[in-house]
């Protein structure tokens, strides 16, 4: 009985620290509170129709692109030009190490996100977002969460 309460809570503990998925409208909440909606003009379904294509909520995503460099976390933010991986001499536009990218706590992915919308002048960055949501109707992603 103890043995096994133990091995639920290692087994929490072990899931927790590899990956987590965030809701939608977790996701909804968190992004409205960080003042992401109308941020640059883009409202909060923009947000959340991006991570989603970029990332599937996955705090954890890491893809390595074809020059060596990865796309780290919910946005998938790329570490030649925006943050610091290893040793290797990067832009590291954001000040930030890559590994704070992927953490479940978001703030660090949040204010990367925003310097690259106004550095790069909006959200075409994101593949994912030009492909699946720049221009459409994205009302429907905050849809039953609670924000305004
Ligand atoms: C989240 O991303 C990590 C790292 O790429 C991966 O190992 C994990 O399987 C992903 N989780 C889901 C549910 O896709």
């Amino acid at each position: 009985m103890k043995a096994a309460g133990i091995l639920t809570l290692i087994g929490c503990l072990v899931t927790g620290a590899e990956s987590k998925i965030y809701t939608r409208c977790k996701l909804a909440k968190i992004f409205s509170r960080a003042g992401l909606d109308n941020y640059w003009g883009f409202s909060l379904g923009n947000w959340i129709c991006m991570a989603y294509y970029e990332s599937g909520y996955n705090t954890t995503a890491q893809r390595v692109l074809d020059d060596g460099s990865i796309d780290y976390g919910i946005f998938q933010i790329n570490s030649f030009t925006w943050c610091r991986h290893g040793k290797l001499q990067e832009n590291n536009h954001c000040h930030v190490a890559c590994s704070a990218l992927i953490t479940d706590d978001l703030t660090d992915a949040i204010i990367c996100a925003r310097k690259i919308v106004k550095e790069t002048q909006g959200m075409n960055y994101w593949q994912g977002w030009k492909k699946h949501c720049e221009g459409r109707d994205l009302s429907d992603w905050k849809k039953g969460c609670e924000v305004s």
